[in-house]
């Protein structure tokens, strides 16, 4: 990376990609966000960066938002599945614009399961030639401060059907830190970081968590995952959501999103932020 170089980030309103802009501002990095959006992330990240339209799937944004770019951030929409048609052919145009590094936001687990629309993008990007690292995390702790924060806030009950499942959260900040240093520092090309908290409870304990730290009780309700499908549908979530957010529960709820990993650890030399810490800093948004 030159010192000068240009970083894009795709994402840039998200969870994720929000925090990767100001993690690389605070390293003095030039930054452009990519986004469907200019003038949504101008309002959120204001304008120090630099902001360019970008949408997956429409190949007439591509050559203006990665002209000049050195590295990229890359992460897939949740709501994109057909990743062949409008995620591919976007890595493609960054090798062809020069692009000389790529953080792909993947998940925990990728390498073992075809299934998810990460491996297909992780193995095409092993193709494409560009330098990448992927970055593997687990559930976010985040999930709980948007996802689920209505039946938290108002029904003081979370609502997932993961069972007595453990899952090793982690706070979407600390990916983000890890992705700001991949893009700067050389020597994490090829490489791939599963980025996890140090615990991994149950959703029995998160519940007691807020409990304590919001002072009322919140209550795990564990349905069925034919009871959650009808909630979430209930509630207006759209189907191929709810079906994602079914699959991830049944990977908890079979006690596969328990592993933690020393990764984020070893990378940003403190330790990952815990729930409880996240719970603390996000306590406004459960709040009745
Ligand atoms: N949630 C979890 O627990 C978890 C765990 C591990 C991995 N992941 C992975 O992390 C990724 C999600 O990251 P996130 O939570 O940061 O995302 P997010 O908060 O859901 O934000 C999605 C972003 O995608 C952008 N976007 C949507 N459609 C677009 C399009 N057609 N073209 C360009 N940009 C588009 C939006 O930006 P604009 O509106 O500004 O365009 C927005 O910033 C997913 O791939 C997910 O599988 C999630």
């Amino acid at each position: 990376m030159s010192a000068d170089g240009l970083v894009a980030v795709t994402g840039p309103t998200g969870n994720v990609g929000a925090e990767v802009v100001r993690q690389l501002q605070a390293a003095g990095a030039r930054v452009r966000t990519l986004s469907r959006s200019p003038a949504e992330a101008s309002a959120l990240l204001g304008d120090g960066p630099e902001h360019v339209r970008f949408v997956f799937g429409d190949a007439a944004t591509y050559p203006e938002a990665l002209d000049g770019v050195e590295a990229l951030f890359l992460m897939r929409p949740p709501q994109i599945a057909d990743v062949a048609r409008r995620i591919h052919p976007a890595i493609d145009a960054a090798g062809a614009a020069g692009v000389r590094r790529i953080a792909f936001l993947s998940l925990q687990g990728v390498e073992r399961n075809p299934l998810v629309p990460h491996h297909r993008i992780e193995r095409h990007l092993r193709a494409a030639g560009v330098p990448t690292t992927f970055l593997r995390p687990s559930f976010f702790m985040q999930n709980l401060s948007t996802t689920h924060r209505e039946e938290i806030r108002l029904e003081d009950a979370i609502v997932v059907p993961a069972g007595r499942g453990r899952t090793s959260f982690v706070d979407a900040r600390d990916v983000a830190e890890v992705a700001a240093k991949v893009l700067l520092e050389p020597g994490h090309e090829g490489r791939a970081y599963e980025l996890t908290g140090r615990e991994a409870p149950t959703y029995a304990e998160v519940a007691d968590l807020l409990s304590e730290v919001l002072g009322r009780p919140v209550t795990y309700a564990d349905p069925t995952p034919w009871a959650f499908w009808r909630d979430r549908r209930s509630r207006g979530t759209p189907m191929a959501f709810v079906l994602v957010m079914l699959g991830l529960y049944t990977v908890a709820r079979l006690g596969l999103a328990g592993r933690t990993s020393p990764d984020l650890e070893r990378l940003l030399g403190r330790p990952p932020t815990s729930l409880r810490a996240f719970v603390h800093d996000h306590a406004e948004a459960w709040r009745a």
